[in-house]
């Protein structure tokens, strides 16, 4: 199963098994890491946005322009945001960190 390690505000971490295939908006939401994700992954709120370790951001494959144009609406952007509904995690991925921004997450 594909490991996740969520980096959370204040230093915390957060490493959750994840279901091979799911997202890394669902895998969150299965480890008890509340990503806000309103629109449920239909790529249309942004509000599901990680910051991807620059050691795993290259080995991602590269966003579609929808998901592009979404990032555009994040707060906070920077070089290796990506939109957490839309990273599927395969083995591949096994050990994955992303930084995941307050304003991404529900209080
Ligand atoms: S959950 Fe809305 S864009 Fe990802």
């Amino acid at each position: 199963v594909p490991r996740v390690v969520f980096r959370l505000p204040g230093g915390r971490e957060r490493a959750v098994a994840a279901v091979e295939g799911a997202s890394v908006l669902q895998a969150a939401r299965a480890g008890a890491v509340a990503i806000e994700g309103s629109c449920g992954g239909a790529m249309a709120c942004a509000t599901c946005h990680v910051v991807v370790d620059g050691a795993w951001h290259g080995r991602l494959p590269p966003p579609s322009a929808e998901e592009e144009g979404m990032l555009d609406l994040a707060r906070e952007p920077t070089p290796t945001s990506r939109l957490g509904c839309q990273i599927r995690l395969t083995p591949a991925l096994d050990g994955l960190v992303v930084r995941v921004p307050a304003s991404s997450l529900l209080e």
